[in-house]
């Protein structure tokens, strides 16, 4: 509860959340300004599970949805959302929750699930998931 570190507190997070639950991929994207294009996107950090893509443009897949609506997205099943990035072929559905900074308003990562089996999200797991990543403020 000492841990001021953000990257140390997202590793077990992530580590926490995919031991208990036994969850296909568990992690975080960081907000992260690109220095070529000083252009803003979602960059992976710590997390637990297979290989996953790097970068995320804002908008782009699940993640990229909750950066930009800003609010937590739960995919029942991921063929059936627009745009979904298939790191893995393995990942049938998913939520993704956004971390908000210090003052509230800025979105500084997201947390990602992805569950091997279909629907495995509800609106109790948003609501702990966003009480558990406001330790990350
Ligand atoms: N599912 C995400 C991509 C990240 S990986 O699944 C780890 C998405 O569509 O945003």
């Amino acid at each position: 509860e000492d841990e001021t570190d953000t990257i140390a507190n997202m590793a077990n997070i992530a580590s926490m959340i995919h031991q208990t639950f036994g969850f296909w991929w568990t992690g975080f994207y960081r907000v992260r300004t690109i220095p070529e294009s000083e252009k803003e996107m979602l960059v992976l950090g710590p997390f637990q599970g297979p290989l996953a893509c790097s970068r995320i443009p804002f908008g782009r897949g699940v993640c990229g949805t909750a950066w930009k609506l800003a609010e937590t997205v739960i995919v029942s099943d991921v063929d059936k959302f627009p745009g979904h990035i298939a790191c893995s072929s393995a990942s049938r559905s998913e939520i993704v929750v956004p971390v908000f900074g210090e003052d509230g308003s800025k979105i500084t990562a997201v947390l990602d699930i992805d569950s091997a089996e279909l629907a495995t999200f509800d609106e109790v797991d948003k609501e702990w998931l966003e009480k558990i990543v406001k330790v990350l403020a």
